[in-house]
């Protein structure tokens, strides 16, 4: 199986975020109040009502804090975004650090949750209807209660993303298996069919040999 395939999906790349109350922070449930990770799941899947489902991994804080408050942001990125947001959301964990700290280009909106601002030509604000359970992934079914077109700049597609915005894998002499979302580079002559890129998250079918 050529799972390369899977690349030419034509998905968009966006940022979900999610946030918690003051308490759940004080009482030490939550280490920070808003989080937010990359993701390229978001489809629409009914319009009346009108209602999105996307998949996020169990490992991910931001799973947490939705399945918590059972509430989400979507915002989608365009064509233009730096690498330093995918490094900023996508490649490190709400549990070790704020990603929110230092970042200006959010907006609150009406549900709670952080949004982000610059960089992105849409976001919406959902909340869960069902969860599917997908093994490592779960996949929220919402509804949505607040969309709002930012700009006209096209959205960034993975394929956009491939060849315009992740950098260009170093020339390495080492030998083992490639991340091809993010390059990382695992040495070693098995990759462990349940290994996980402790860059981006992604598991071993999305390794390529060096
Ligand atoms: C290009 C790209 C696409 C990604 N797509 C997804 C996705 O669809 N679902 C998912 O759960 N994680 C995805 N990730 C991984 C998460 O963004 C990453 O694991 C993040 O660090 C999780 O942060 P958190 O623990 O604060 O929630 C993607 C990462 C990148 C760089």
């Amino acid at each position: 199986m050529d799972t390369n395939a899977l690349f030419k999906i034509g998905y968009g790349l966006y940022v979900l975020t999610a946030g918690v109350n003051e308490d759940d922070v004080k009482s030490g449930l939550f280490k920070v109040k808003d989080n937010g990770c990359i993701i390229n799941t978001v489809m629409q899947v009914t319009s009346d009502p009108c209602m999105i489902a996307i998949a996020v991994n169990k490992k991910n804080y931001t799973n947490e804090m939705i399945q918590r408050t059972k509430k989400f942001n979507i915002s989608t990125l365009s064509e233009g975004t730096g690498f330093d947001i995918f490094k900023r959301f996508g490649y490190q964990s709400g549990r070790d650090l704020d990603k929110f700290e230092g970042f200006n280009n959010i907006k609150r909106s009406p549900n709670g949750v952080l949004y982000i601002s610059e960089n992105t030509n849409s976001f919406m604000s959902a909340y869960v209807k069902q969860e599917v359970d997908l093994g490592t992934h779960t996949m929220f079914i919402a509804q949505l209660v607040e969309a709002q077109c930012l700009s006209e700049i096209p959205t960034v597609t993975y394929d956009y993303y491939q060849k315009n915005i992740k950098p260009k894998p170093e020339k390495t002499e080492k030998k083992g298996w490639r991340c091809k979302i993010c390059n990382y580079i695992y040495e070693g002559e098995d990759l462990p069919s349940d290994f996980i890129c402790p860059w981006c998250k992604h598991g071993a079918a999305d390794f390529e040999r060096v």
